[in-house]
């Protein structure tokens, strides 16, 4: 059986402190001593707080750490308020996400706090330098910050520099252990180098160097990717924010995101989908806690429902045709708004949303307006509604468009579904898979819509 020749990790403790414009390398070959010796192929790995002090990281004044993070910071991913104060998980200008900016004060002389070197990949390949022209070996070098994970407790160091090596194994392609092939395993050899360099580097112990002896089949020609390469994109971050922050984000645009969507994909809107929207309808204000709506879910792809859908279609063109021509609309004209209709008839779903009087409205005297009033009011207690459920499909990736025609023939509405004088309807809804994304909403300014 072939086993693997092993790997050696080499802790180098120093009781050196740390300054700038320290030469790290030969602190490290003073660290080593005399005794031991590297060799070709070694992979050197250096905390990140003792290459940041000798490169003057250094700020005094705890006071300052807030402006430090803000300063290191290009965006906030996720706050967190906790018993002993506030942690921030940041992305620094240098792309890392990292817990208040990798800025710390653990090992650091009392009141300073130390920053994370400017450019760990430009610092590692600056020291990969040096130590050839001292040693004239070929070597590797890693710097490492300790990160807390998502998920997981505990923290551990991760490659956050790196000069000379693999930083990311990319096994695709390549059998397993039952020769099927690997579809995308990529392994981040930096951040083990990292985390196993810890090991012989205690936290309570002044050793901020090791040395990794057995993974020169790491080692690469020139200074390698760097370690930024570890680093996923944004753009293909599942989790490029925090929760609460994507909670707040969500809320906040659920309202502003929806848009009438009036092309859509021909693929059937699932039950759930319209399940939810109705739940968040139900939600909406209403008069006198009564909870006045109705629903009828008229889906394409369900024979019943698309005949029921089609008949009723066909019902309230004939109205609205015989309106128009009452009204003394040319036929070309009448023709071509009855053709705004197409909408419902083609779109995957239809929902129907009506509001019943019966349920919970009050009725008064016939004096004055009072009936009337009422009415409105569980009108708009629909309209809220309505809204509610539009809003729950568009955030579900859904788009729909509100429909006014069931407004205009309430009585052939009401008949054709056999439904009460009590059901007031509040217009179709045709739902489906966004088509083509909407035109930009133009800005609108808040001062236009208030009354001086
Ligand atoms: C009560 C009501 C009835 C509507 N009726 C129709 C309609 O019959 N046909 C239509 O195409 N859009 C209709 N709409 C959608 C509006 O045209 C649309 O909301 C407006 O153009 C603003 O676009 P937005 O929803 O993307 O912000 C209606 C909207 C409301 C609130």
């Amino acid at each position: 059986m072939h086993t693997n020749a092993g790997v050696q990790v080499y802790g180098l403790p120093t009781l050196h402190q740390f300054v700038s414009g320290d030469d790290l390398v030969a602190i490290f070959l003073e660290a080593l001593g005399p005794e031991n010796s590297l060799q070709d192929g070694d992979i050197i790995v250096i905390t990140s707080k003792v290459v940041a002090k000798c490169e003057g990281r250094v700020v005094t004044g705890v006071a300052d750490r807030e402006n430090a993070i803000k300063g290191e910071a290009k965006r906030i991913v996720a706050t967190k308020i906790h018993a002993r104060g506030v942690t921030t998980i940041v992305e620094t200008h240098n792309g890392l996400i990292l817990a208040a900016a990798g800025i710390d004060a653990s090992n650091t002389e009392p009141g300073t706090i130390v920053l994370l070197p400017v450019d760990p990949d430009r610092s590692a390949r600056e020291i990969r330098e040096r130590f050839e022209q001292v040693t004239g070996l070929r070597l590797g070098v890693v710097i490492t910050d300790t990160l807390g994970r998502a998920w997981r407790l505990g923290v551990t160091d991760h490659a956050i520099g790196a000069a000379g090596i693999t930083v990311l194994d990319d096994l695709t392609g390549k059998p397993d252990a039952f020769n099927r092939t690997l579809e995308m395993t990529v392994v981040a050899v930096a951040d083990e180098i990292a985390a196993a360099s810890e090991l012989v580097r205690p936290k309570d112990s002044l050793t901020p160097f090791a040395f990794i002896r057995g993974l020169e089949h790491l080692l690469t020609l020139d200074h390698g990717p760097g370690a930024r390469a570890i680093v996923r994109p944004t753009e293909e971050d599942l989790f490029s924010l925090g929760t609460a922050e994507s909670i707040a984000l969500g809320a906040q645009r659920a309202v502003t995101d929806r848009r009438t969507v009036r092309n859509f994909q021909e693929q059937q809107v699932p039950e759930l989908i319209i399940d939810q929207a109705i739940e968040a309808a139900i939600t909406a204000p209403a008069p006198h806690h009564s909870t006045p709506w109705r629903f009828l879910v008229l889906n394409s792809g369900d024979n019943e429902q698309s005949d029921i859908r089609i008949a009723l279609l066909d019902a309230m063109a004939q109205t609205w045709q015989r309106d128009l021509e009452a009204e003394g609309k040319p036929h070309e004209e009448v023709v071509k708004r009855i053709a705004r209709g197409n909408i419902l008839r083609t779109a995957p779903c239809v929902v129907l949303a009506f509001m019943d009087l019966a349920a919970g409205a009050h009725t008064y005297p016939e004096v004055g307006g009072r009936n009337s009033n009422e009415r409105d009011m569980f009108l708009v207690a629909g309209g809220a509604a309505v809204e509610n459920f539009l809003i729950s499909i568009s955030s579900q990736g859904y788009g729909s468009a509100w429909i006014s025609s069931t407004l205009f023939c309430p009585e052939t509405v009401r008949e054709h579904l056999g439904l009460p004088e009590t059901f007031t309807p509040l217009g179709a809804i045709a739902i489906g898979l966004p088509a083509t994304s909407p035109s930009q909403r133009q800005s609108r300014a808040v001062k236009d819509f208030l009354i001086n």
